[in-house]
């Protein structure tokens, strides 16, 4: 998490990428907050690395994308320094693996250190298989994040990619970007 050629002057926003099939969508997002002159610093999960390529992110965000918990090119954790500077963590696509982390708290790889790491606004978009959704143990997750002061978008009703309709889906992009412009203030 290199801060060279960073613009102190836009604000940062951590955007989490996870494994779910709506990873591609976040492209767009990132493109949109590019466009409304945000700093985007992506952190990609495993997962979502074998969905979609970081280069899409690194080229959208003109900034280096985290893959790993391991890459420090600086002397400090690069998770603590972005944490000084990002006001606002967006997880879109949010999996339900992620959800039930950052109610848990692990810290397992580079997106969940550094959800615990950051303490501005977050924001969360989450997107799976509609059954996966009504779960109680997602829903209990979710509600222990709202309690939290996380803010949920979506997710929305509609077809999904696995062929059922229900609600599941990745809320539209429009509207995570505009929560996170509001967080953002
Ligand atoms: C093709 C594919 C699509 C997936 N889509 C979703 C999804 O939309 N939502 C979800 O919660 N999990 C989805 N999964 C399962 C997650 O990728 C899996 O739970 C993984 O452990 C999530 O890891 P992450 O949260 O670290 O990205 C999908 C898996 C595959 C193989």
């Amino acid at each position: 998490m290199n801060t060279a050629g960073t613009d102190a002057a836009k604000p940062t926003v951590v955007l989490g990428v996870t494994g779910s099939i709506a990873a591609y969508k976040a492209a767009d997002l990132t493109s949109r907050l590019v466009q409304a002159g945000v700093e985007v610093e992506v952190i990609m999960t495993a997962s979502a690395m074998r969905l979609v390529q970081p280069q899409t992110f690194l080229t959208l965000s003109r900034r280096p994308v985290v893959t790993s918990l391991w890459e420090m090119p600086d002397w400090q954790p690069g998770h603590v320094a972005l944490a000084d500077r990002a006001r606002v963590l967006v997880v879109a696509p949010a999996t339900a693996n992620i959800l039930a982390k950052m109610a848990h708290g692990l810290a397992d790889d580079a997106l969940s250190t550094y959800a615990l790491s950051h303490h501005g606004r977050v924001v969360v978009a989450p997107a799976m298989n509609p059954r996966m959704w009504q779960h109680p143990a997602v829903q209990e997750n979710c509600a222990t994040l709202r309690r939290r002061g996380v803010r949920l978008v979506g997710p929305a009703r509609g077809h999904v990619a696995c062929g059922e309709d229900g609600v599941g889906r990745l809320a539209p992009i429009e509207e995570v970007l505009a929560a996170v412009l509001e967080e953002l203030g």
